[in-house]
């Protein structure tokens, strides 16, 4: 059995990077993979993850638990609003976080929690308040504050705003923009969503069958689409302003990630496929500064 990843890129400092792609295609793999929190039946069969020229997966896990997760990169898991436990009040769960992992006293704890709550807009009343007595978007904001509480250089969002109703999802992305800049926070954020790429990341990665396919900056992946798969997504948006015409969709399914096809593992559902597609894995290549796409034929189709 084999399985996917061909995952390679820099995280920049103050910067987001956006890990787009369909249900399916890996995201939240990665993600776990960069932090070592895969289950353990998933073997991490190579690569490393450098932080300060440090590769984090040589850590003992105990290292890595005491100095890296949280502290230094912290995780917004996906489904994270039923991740508060219900048996106890929001800011003491807050508080043993803060307490399980540095050096303060109960009070100072606690005062950090609640100038937490303020800063991503939950009054500091709602401390002693229980999960079931917080909306959906203030335990979101909640989870974003326990993400927040160590002060962590990068922080990895799977899908955090996917569970929310359309207005409480702009809120949240509002805040963890606003976030992400007043802190000069590194993101990682996953999305299947086209549309959150453009609004909040600086540079853009197009995953497929666990791969990047096309890397970019956001604006030359919206502009210049180089692989087929993001000529796909792209066609998948609604444009308000074009006639009305039937969206399109891209046919058929990812492939199984365990057994993955030889050759381009997009072919089985690429109009532009080729026999050398079907047969030769193409590597992801620059095709201008800073564009990569991993496409036989990224030159010319992405023209
Ligand atoms: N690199 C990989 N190798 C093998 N299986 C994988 C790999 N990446 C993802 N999978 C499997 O594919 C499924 C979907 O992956 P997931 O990361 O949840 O996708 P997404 O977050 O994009 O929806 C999961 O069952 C996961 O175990
Ligand atoms: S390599 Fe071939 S099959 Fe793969 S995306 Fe490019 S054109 Fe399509
Ligand atoms: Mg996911």
């Amino acid at each position: 059995m084999k399985a996917a990843s061909n995952i390679n890129f820099t995280l920049e400092k103050a910067k987001v990077l956006g890990l787009a792609g369909e249900s399916g295609s890996g995201k939240t793999t990665i993600a776990l993979a960069l932090l070592r929190l895969l289950p353990s039946n998933a073997i991490l069969k190579s690569g490393s993850v450098f932080l300060d020229g440090q590769n984090i997966l040589e850590l003992p896990e105990n290292a890595l638990r005491k100095e890296i997760r949280w502290k230094r990169i912290s995780l917004v898991s996906q489904a994270a609003m039923n991740a508060l436990n219900p048996v106890f009040r929001v800011g003491e769960q807050i508080k043993e976080a803060i307490l399980a992992h540095s050096d303060v006293s109960d009070k100072e704890a606690e005062q950090r929690v609640k100038e937490l709550l303020e800063e991503v807009g939950i009054s500091q009343e709602r401390y002693a308040s229980y999960p079931h007595e917080l909306s959906g978007g203030m335990r979101q904001r909640a989870i974003i504050a326990m993400a927040l509480a160590l002060n962590p250089d990068i922080v990895i969002a799977d899908e955090p705003t996917t569970a929310l109703d359309v207005i409480v999802q702009a809120q949240i992305l509002l805040l963890l923009k606003r976030l992400q800049t007043s802190k000069k926070l590194s993101m990682i954020l996953i999305t299947h969503d086209l549309s959150l790429i453009a609004e909040m990341c600086d540079n853009a990665a197009i995953i497929y069958a666990g791969q990047i396919v096309e890397y970019a900056s956001t604006r030359e992946v919206f502009r210049n689409p180089s692989h087929p798969y993001t000529m796909g997504l792209m066609a998948a948006i609604p444009k308000v302003y074009a006639p009305k015409t039937r969206l399109a969709s891209i046919a058929g399914s990812p492939p199984d990630l365990i057994n993955l096809p030889r050759g381009c593992k997009f072919a089985r559902r690429c109009k532009f496929a080729t026999q050398k597609c079907v047969q030769e894995e193409p590597p992801l290549e620059e095709i201008s500064p800073g564009h990569f796409s991993k496409c036989w034929y990224a030159r010319e189709i992405g023209q």
